[in-house]
């Protein structure tokens, strides 16, 4: 038990510790931190003033007997008093309430700012993982409100906290019980508060995969790229059940314990409201048998309730602020993480000459959450200047090789050298801008075509000439030019007048995106997939012209692509199982080059003898 209370009492420090979040808000807005702050005691000040007056007013009615004729001006200069404080008093309070809530709004805001800029410098690799997700979700959510709730709530105490020494140093005068007897009735509600901001919290904490899973189906149901096969397979009803049945049990889980909340509280208030009652009788009927005048017994009747409601405030912004605390932790969950690849303090240059061969050797490589390795033992040599095929079958390793080489990811073992130097060396973006690939899964922007493309070199201001160049090699152009905006037409169907094209037309883009890009390498990853077989043939039958003097990495199934290739590597499972030339790949017996591609190469020499 004694250790239970002191692990309570740990952990209630721990989530009370606003050290961090306090240097948060500091960081983001000192300035304004602080006139919000002068605001909050002009306030209070200026509260206590209204209570002042109003006790003098008080004073000045019971001792009518004794002013004799001043009594009328008295009061009338007492009441214009009074009006001007309580007049200024709430113009401060509108003031200082908008104060907190710029002040949140603008923290809010920088703290979303900063969420998403550490998000991207996380690598791929985390979005591998669930737990990675989780902790994203839940510092997204954060953001969106915890931040303002805290500032805010933060105010609320610095503002309670001075009201109630201003109340005090009233009461302290009538009975110096009378503060500590109302704190020790207070402190139930905050610590039934308190209590269940824990298990709310643990609670949702707990939910989240299935709170990641409810929203993953309700994407699913309500959005643009899974609207089309959610019709076409009548998945709706199938999958809208899966999801009502989520959200009822997220729901009912959060009323049961929001039930058993109300009812303690409900509880604890009347136990509160009474014991508040009980020491009003005793004060009033104390004061009554002694001499205590009209006058004090008047003040303690408006002050007392008063100091009552503001210890309720004060308990009230603790358990808030305790609350948006824990939940601003999980701000912090994310930006603990940091970047896994390596990075060494000082890097090296990448050489300016154009011709540098990427050398890739032995690399080993598993997936962090996978059993099995993805990628055994493979070599692959990338000359400059010269075109490289890969093929194999699905799962080979292909896709997972890319991301290696574009340094998504770093080998397990084995090494990448760019001119001889390991690209681990390198600046990462500075490495990573000498390649550009057309990813399998590469994203539609809704954005216009000219930035499509221009997406490819955002680094340098837009070259116009060089934009329409890559988009006539890709053959984009012919598309874009047909539209009556030409490159200022927005794609995709996301914004208004935007235009849908085919997923070819897209890969278009990705292409000439690609081309665009100032890189030295060009890496097609399954990239003419869905292009009809009359645009691949012109792209590939003068690709060496459209790709400049840069090298290119290709992989494709289709035997028409892949023949154009000076050199080719065939991937068996998880490594390279041969290599040459076509021709030598060919003549291989029963090799797995020829086999991929016998029914074609049948065809062919079909046609051949023809
Ligand atoms: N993100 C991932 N996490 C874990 N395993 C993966 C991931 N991506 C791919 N794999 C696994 O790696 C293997 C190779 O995949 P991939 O490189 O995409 O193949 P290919 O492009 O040759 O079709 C597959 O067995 C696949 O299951
Ligand atoms: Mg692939």
């Amino acid at each position: 038990m004694a250790t239970s209370i002191s692990d309570r009492i740990k952990k209630f420090r721990r989530n009370l510790n606003l050290t961090r979040t306090i240097k948060l808000i500091w960081s983001i807005a000192p300035g304004r931190t602080v006139w919000a702050v002068l605001f909050i005691v002009i306030e209070s000040v200026l509260w206590f003033g209204t209570l002042y007056t109003l006790k003098l007013l008080i004073d000045s009615v019971a001792l009518k007997g004794t002013q004799g004729d001043d009594f009328l001006s008295n009061t009338l200069k007492l009441i214009f008093l009074a009006g001007i404080v309580s007049a200024l008093y709430n113009c401060v309070k509108s003031y200082s309430t908008y104060l907190s809530e710029y002040l949140g709004a603008k923290i809010s805001q920088a703290v979303d700012d900063r969420i998403h800029s550490h998000t991207i410098k996380l690598d791929l690799s985390y979005y591998e993982s669930p737990e990675y997700l989780d902790i994203l979700k839940r510092a997204r959510e954060a953001g969106n409100i915890h931040p303002f709730a805290v500032v805010v709530s933060l105010f609320d105490l610095i503002r309670n906290l001075l009201m109630m020494l201003a109340v005090g140093s009233v009461l302290i005068t009538i009975d110096w019980m009378l503060m500590p007897l109302l704190a020790v009735f207070v402190l139930p509600i905050l610590l039934v508060r308190i209590k269940f901001s824990d298990r709310l919290y643990e609670w949702q904490r707990r939910q989240t995969p299935l709170e990641r899973k409810s929203s993953y189906l309700s994407n699913l149901l309500t959005g643009d790229s899974s609207a089309k096969e959610i019709r076409a397979f009548s998945l709706g009803k199938y999958l809208l059940d899966q999801y009502t049945r989520i959200r009822q049990t997220l729901i009912k889980d959060q009323m049961k314990l929001n039930k058993r909340r109300t009812f303690i509280e409900m509880a604890t208030m009347v136990m509160v409201t009474s014991a508040f009652y009980a020491i009003t009788a005793y004060i009033i009927f104390g004061a009554m048998k002694g001499s205590t005048s009209v006058g004090d017994i008047a003040v303690f009747l408006v002050i007392f309730p008063q100091t009552f409601t503001i210890m309720q405030a004060l308990a009230s912004a603790i358990s808030k602020l305790y609350q948006g605390n824990i939940y601003v932790a999980n701000i912090f969950e994310l930006f603990d993480l940091q970047p896994k690849l390596f990075t060494p303090k000082s890097t090296d240059p990448i050489p300016a000459e154009k011709n540098l061969d990427v050398e890739i050797r032995n690399i080993h490589f598993k997936y962090p959450h996978a059993d099995a390795p993805a990628l055994s033992d493979v070599s692959i040599r990338l000359p400059a200047g010269k075109i490289v095929a890969l093929v194999g079958l699905n799962g080979a390793g292909k896709s997972t090789f890319i991301k290696l080489l574009c340094r998504l990811y770093d080998p397990v073992q084995g090494s990448i050298t760019l001119g001889g130097t390991d690209i681990r060396k390198f600046n990462i973006d500075e490495y990573r801008r000498q390649i550009s690939t057309v990813f399998q899964d590469f994203v539609r922007y809704n954005v216009t075509a000219r930035d499509c493309i221009k997406y490819g070199d955002i680094e340098n201001p837009l070259r116009e000439d060089e934009m329409r160049e890559a988009a006539i090699n890709s053959g984009a152009n012919e598309f874009i030019e047909r539209f009556p905006n030409g490159y200022d037409t927005m794609m995709g169907r996301v914004f208004d007048e935007g235009h849908e094209v085919s997923i070819g037309q897209w890969q278009k883009l990705a292409i000439a995106r690609s081309f665009y890009s100032p890189s030295r390498l060009i890496i097609f990853d399954e990239a003419t997939s869905a292009l009809d077989a009359k645009s691949e043939s012109e792209l590939f039958q003068s690709f060496r012209k459209r790709i400049g003097s840069r090298s290119a990495l290709v992989i494709s199934h289709r035997l028409s692509t892949v023949k154009h290739a000076d050199y080719i590597y065939v991937m068996g499972d998880k490594t390279v199982v041969e290599s040459g030339t076509h021709e030598e790949l060919v003549s291989i017996e029963n090799g797995v080059y020829a086999r991929l591609f016998q029914t074609h190469l049948e065809k062919q020499i079909a046609v051949e003898s023809d």
